[in-house]
């Protein structure tokens, strides 16, 4: 059958996980009663219901779920309907004790907890199959059912799996991208530690080795564990879809998710959605959620998506569960919406009483209506429906920023020159920089089309293939501005050093390659001279063969002292800037005021602390700002302030911690801000 579109709905969507089988019955008719209160239009259920929907093995009970899905319709209250295979039930693991995870170190996983059940299990991909064909056959043409929500992120708690299907799994794999045994001893370098195969049934997983896993069969084994949860969605949404036209979705985990290439998952699904949760220890945790949430619409190739879990306050599951101060769940949820979100939902609906989440925040929580928690959920459901007109908009972006998993992957694994020279610290260092600037961004592959982009970065590009870096050096080539940063271009698709010197790949269009790294002792510092200004870097020197590169900053002290560090390089139309150290978000300013200038780019200028970003609709734009800071602030802006009505004649007062979204004259048109 084909997919019905999404959005299923008018306006935003509001809502979140609902988990009434926690609850007697008569909870249920409180819950419609309050998310009718709170604006509430779209619940996910059953996504743990496995041991409530098949009580005994083929033994069936949806009395429960027809219930629910029938009260919910007759309160208004759409569904997004989920399939439990993240937690089959006792009966299963006891039934199929084959079908649990074996660890890395062999050990077996047991029943108790979630996400328990190997993907590679022939059962499970069976009993999975049976369950998503079940529900799609009873709730197909359920009016409450909208959306389909398959498992729940992928990936965690468990991903990897060591145990016997896994590993004929693994062999078929390998068989089928290799063909040949010649071939897989070349990708791995087998050569290497005498590990050459000559009989597939050699082939063993990564497992405990006395020292580190050959890093292309990591590498592989990564791809290949991805590719394993991909097909266990895929057996889900194609059973549902036999029978069902409802658009189908599973929830990512953007810049958290480790496992799941979500270049690759977003072509599978009918609607991008993600979870993003704030990381405690980062004061600044805002910046990693306006990251979270490019990333997850860059995915999803620019379309509204769907934020399907974040939290009201606390989570329960870091070491300290900072709660969200007033007003912080509205401008999480605001960003999350002016980074191009039209559904913003909370795990979960009621707090737990029991179990594991007990200590998680809620939209209900344990204090009840009567808190300042549910005053903010109920006044974010009505902010949200007087927005309702911003659905449909799209974040536009001049500057891309490189992401890519097996980057990632291959960047994670052991013996790298130093262990601070880390992707994700990479990623968000340069991010926070351009968000700092209040320069808006998409994320890209290295292998996409990036003719559109007047700058592209790529802070962390440790594995770089030959094409992508022809694609870049295209790039520079006809006119664009590439940033770098250290460590790039270093590997191929096999975690193989490129031929020709580190950064090979990229030598046209940066004019250099590296002769050698010159790693910083651990908590040492030193100096870049950059123009007039010392910036100050730490972790990473390298020695730089310039091959036409101008050398913009020199090392100051460290093992690079007096080398080039920081270059600019005109290639065809265009220009390619390399930072071959680790500079902090503060340091690359200095740096990247210049590569703005190179790629014509004038980032607007706001008070500090404060988030503007823009939506462009067909007929008008949306200009969402958030203030982070407790200062009141003033904003040169004209058009409708859509949470107050008020009309903004050109300056726009924005309280400390408040949100303002505002309707401007289309920029298209030529008006605009
Ligand atoms: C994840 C899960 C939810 C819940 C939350 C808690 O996002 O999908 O089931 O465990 O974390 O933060």
């Amino acid at each position: 059958m084909t997919a019905a579109a999404w959005p299923a709905l008018e306006g935003l969507v509001y809502g979140g996980d609902y988990n009434p089988e926690q609850w007697p019955r008569e909870v249920w008719d409180e819950d419609v009663a309050l998310m009718r209160e709170a604006g509430v239009n779209l619940v996910s259920v059953g996504i743990f219901s496995w041991a409530m929907l098949e009580p005994k093995e083929g033994l069936y009970d949806f009395a429960w779920m027809d219930d629910l899905l029938d009260l919910l319709h007759a309160n208004g209250i759409a569904a997004d309907l989920g399939t439990p295979s993240v937690s089959p039930p006792a009966w299963f693991f006891a039934a199929y004790p084959d079908a649990r995870v074996t660890d890395k170190d062999g050990r077996v996983m047991g029943f108790g907890s979630r996400g328990m059940a190997s993907h590679a299990s022939a059962p499970y991909r069976e009993a999975i199959a049976r369950m998503a064909t079940e529900l799609a056959k009873r709730y197909a043409s359920h009016p409450a059912v909208v959306l389909w929500h398959v498992h729940n992120e992928y990936g965690v708690p468990v991903a990897e799996d060591f145990g016997p299907a896994a590993v004929a799994s693994w062999r078929r794999w390998l068989q089928e991208r290799y063909e040949t045994l010649e071939a897989l001893n070349a990708a791995w370098g087998t050569a290497f530690w005498g590990q050459r195969y000559d009989d597939w049934e050699h082939v063993v997983a990564p497992a405990a080795t006395p020292t580190i896993v050959n890093p292309a069969m990591k590498l592989d084994w990564a791809r290949f564990t991805d590719d394993q949860l991909r097909e266990c969605f895929r057996i889900e949404r194609d059973a549902i879809r036999a029978h069902a036209t409802q658009p189908i979705t599973t929830n990512f985990m953007a810049h958290q998710s480790w496992n799941t290439d979500l270049w690759k998952w977003a072509q599978e699904v009918d609607v991008v959605a993600d979870d993003h949760y704030l990381w405690s220890p980062d004061e600044d945790a805002h910046v990693g959620l306006a990251l979270s949430a490019d990333l997850t619409r860059s995915v999803g190739g620019g379309a509204p998506w769907m934020l399907m879990e974040h939290s009201t306050s606390a989570v329960n599951w870091q070491g300290h569960n900072t709660a969200k101060r007033p007003g912080e769940m509205r401008r999480n949820a605001i960003t999350h919406l002016g980074r191009g979100a039209d559904a913003i939902m909370f795990f979960q609906w009621r707090a737990s009483r029991s179990g594991a989440e007990k200590f998680h925040s809620a939209m209900v929580p344990h204090a009840g209506t009567q808190s300042r928690v549910f005053r903010e959920v109920v006044q974010l459901g009505a902010h949200l429906k007087d927005l309702a007109e911003v659905q449909g908009s799209r974040v536009e972006a001049e500057v891309a920023v490189l992401y890519d998993w097996e980057s990632l992957w291959a960047h994670d694994l052991e013996w790298r020159p130093s262990d601070d020279m880390q992707f994700r610290e990479r990623m968000r260092a340069f991010y926070e920089r351009l968000w700092r600037d209040n320069v808006t961004v998409d994320f890209a592959h290295p292998e996409h089309d990036l003719s559109r982009y007047k700058l592209v970065v790529a802070p962390s590009s440790y594995l770089l293939t030959a094409s992508a870096g022809e694609n870049l050096t295209r790039y520079v080539e006809r006119g664009g501005t590439l940033l770098v940063g250290a460590f790039s271009g270093i590997v191929d698709e096999n975690d193989a050093v490129h031929a020709g010197g580190f950064g090979a790949p990229l030598k046209d269009a940066l004019g250099l390659t590296v002769e050698e790294f010159l790693p910083l002792r651990e908590g040492r510092a030193m100096e870049i001279a950059y123009g007039d200004a010392a910036l100050s870097a730490d972790v990473w020197a390298e020695d730089i063969g310039l091959t036409g590169a101008e050398v913009r900053g020199t090392f100051v002290g460290g093992p690079g002292d007096g080398l080039p560090a920081i270059t600019r390089h005109q290639r065809g139309e265009g220009t390619g800037w390399y930072v071959g150290t680790r500079l902090s978000a503060d340091a690359l300013a200095a740096v990247t005021a210049d590569v703005y200038a190179d790629a014509g780019i004038t980032p607007p200028s706001f008070p500090a602390g404060v988030e503007v970003i823009s939506r462009r609709g067909d007929a008008q734009d949306f200009v969402i700002a958030v203030n982070h800071g407790d200062d009141d602030v003033e904003l040169e802006i004209t058009g409708a302030d859509l949470l107050t009505g008020a009309e903004i004649e050109g300056t726009l007062e924005l309280a400390g911690g408040g949100v303002a979204v505002v309707r401007t004259a289309s920029a298209r048109q030529g008006g605009g801000q």
